[in-house]
């Protein structure tokens, strides 16, 4: 199968990059500085944009392979890509002291095939500090911004193409047309790659993988785990089992309620695990959001591994992890991305695990989960769920977690949830739910004082929660969740509504 490469030297917009090449149907893989060529045809390969210079003794270098596949397949390297091949042949790339954030006009100097249907003058979206001042000979300037720094060169003969600037952002005008250039000019793809390709690939790799041996998934009824269980079931059948476990921490009636209609719509085998005293003795005074992140991953790993025991010993462990929690728990393949949160399903694991993971949507975007679930058939109303994180409550419950805290939140949630659903809101938002928080306020109820714990209601439109933004809810729908919660929770004395992005914030509160 035909592909790119791109090299991952740590830009938090890597990913966006490997996404791009996939929309124009061309398959695409993410790989370290130090790893090896893989294997395929190699159409085209893509040095990433990162956080460093290229003279820090700690920085990314330039692959071993590079010299070799020089002249024989096209590289393209962006922002910090650009500067290493710059250095690597001899060229020179400075700290000038003019640095370039955010959006930057470019100029065009001449024709390339390389800005094919671009105008002469666009705006690019930059974020940089060294620049190349001297190109390598055989090399030549295509572009610069207005203050006259180069922002683009080529070496048309060895087919090396540089840009200063992130053409996989959606904030510089004419980006896909100059990745679907690169691609289809530069290096002859041919648009043939799907994601139905990519659900076939992978079932294939996991039944070679797996064999006849047995494997469990840590099933939490979110769309990833129900994305990637069905994928392993179509691998392996009934050799797989979903462990379905109720920490206690999950939404209203979930523990009752997901085993069943997930048995009945995904035809996948259950074991429903009541394991919420466990949980809660570990986490009994715990309020540090990372330690609580820790000892849910911990406690999950030997809740699965008990089960693994039990249904004779399975090898392998399925989880849904998908890209955001990989690149947020700083897990990508440099580990070089800042990290964020310990998501519990990539930071949150005890080291000594004794099952394999196996995480066939590692490498995607939640939207093109969804999309694999559509591809697999996975009815409507579980593929547009909205997701819930793996630890669950306790992410939305501040400080302490406490049995009398989570039956509030719950039940605010419930409320919040069901008033949306009513008003057909809950299906626009990525994600809407309550959060309690440790403090509490006074009130006046009936003529008396009150002291009642702060409810947030959250609620967010995201594509692929890297970012996202607060819902513009109808204050009438606002005024009627605060109404409805305040009225049957008596324990909440305070409703208040989240108006933070992410960034700054994130989406959980913990
Ligand atoms: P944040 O809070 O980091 O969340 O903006 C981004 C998205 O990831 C979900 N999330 C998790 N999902 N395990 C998961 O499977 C986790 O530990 C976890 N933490 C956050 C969150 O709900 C949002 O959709």
């Amino acid at each position: 199968m035909e592909k790119i490469i791109i090299v991952d030297y740590g830009s938090q917009y890597t990913r966006l990059i490997a996404r791009r090449v996939r929309e124009n149907h061309v398959f695409s893989e993410v790989v370290s500085p130090q790893s090896t060529l893989p294997p395929g045809e190699i159409k085209g390969i893509i040095l990433s944009g990162g956080p460093e210079s290229v003279y820090e003794e700690s920085a990314g270098k330039i692959p071993v392979w590079f010299d070799q596949i020089k002249g024989s397949i096209p590289v393209l390297g962006v922002c910090y890509g650009f500067q290493l091949i710059i250095h690597h042949l001899k060229g020179v790339v400075e700290h000038t002291g003019k640095s370039e954030y955010g959006r930057t006009n470019m100029h065009l100097n001449g024709k390339t095939t390389f800005f094919n249907g671009c105008p002469s003058s666009f705006i690019t979206w930059m974020s940089h500090g060294d620049s190349v001042t001297r190109l390598p000979h055989g090399f030549e300037k295509t572009a610069q911004t207005d203050s006259g720094i180069i922002s683009a060169a080529e070496n048309e003969q060895l087919s090396l193409y540089g840009i200063q600037f992130h053409p996989e952002v959606k904030h510089t005008e004419y980006g896909e047309t100059i990745i679907s250039n690169f691609l289809f000019e530069q290096c002859g793809c041919k648009a043939s790659w799907s994601l139905e390709d990519f659900a076939e690939q992978k079932i294939k790799e996991i039944r070679e993988y797996v064999g006849n041996k047995q494997v469990i998934s840590g099933f939490s009824g979110g769309v990833d785990s129900s994305v990637a269980s069905v994928l392993v079931h179509k691998a392996i059948g009934d050799n797989l089992t979903n462990i379905f476990v109720d920490h206690g921490l999950l939404r209203k009636d979930e523990e009752i309620e997901v085993p069943v209609v997930f048995k009945r719509a995904l035809g996948l085998k259950f074991r429903l695990v009541h394991a919420k005293d466990e949980f809660f003795n570990e986490l009994a005074g715990v309020i540090d959001p990372e330690q609580k992140r820790k000892i849910i991953g911990e406690k999950f790993i030997r809740v699965f591994e008990r089960e693994a025991s039990e249904i004779g010993n399975a090898d392998f462990l399925v989880q849904g992890t998908i890209y955001s929690d990989v690149i947020e728990s700083a897990g990508t393949k440099t580990g070089k991305t800042a990290k964020i949160k310990s998501h519990h399903n990539v930071g949150g694991l005890p080291e000594d695990m004794k099952m394999s993971l196996i995480e066939p949507l590692r490498d995607l975007f939640k939207d093109e989960v969804r999309k694999i679930g559509e591809i697999l058939g996975i009815p409507d109303h579980i593929v547009h769920r909205q997701p819930f994180p793996g630890p669950g409550l306790a992410v939305r419950c501040l400080g302490e977690i406490t049995d009398e805290k989570i039956n509030i939140l719950k039940e605010a949630d419930y409320i919040f949830r069901e008033v949306l659903r009513e008003a057909q809101w809950l299906e626009k938002a990525w994600q809407s739910f309550a959060v309690i928080l440790p403090v509490r306020s006074v009130g006046v109820v009936g003529d008396r004082r009150s002291y009642g714990y702060t409810v947030a209601l959250r609620s967010v439109d995201s594509v692929e929660a890297m970012t996202a933004d607060w819902s513009r809810i109808p204050h009438e729908l606002l005024d009627e969740a605060s109404r409805r919660i305040t009225n049957s929770v008596k324990e909440v004395g305070r409703v208040v509504y989240d108006i933070t992005s992410k960034p700054p914030g994130t989406i959980e509160w913990e």
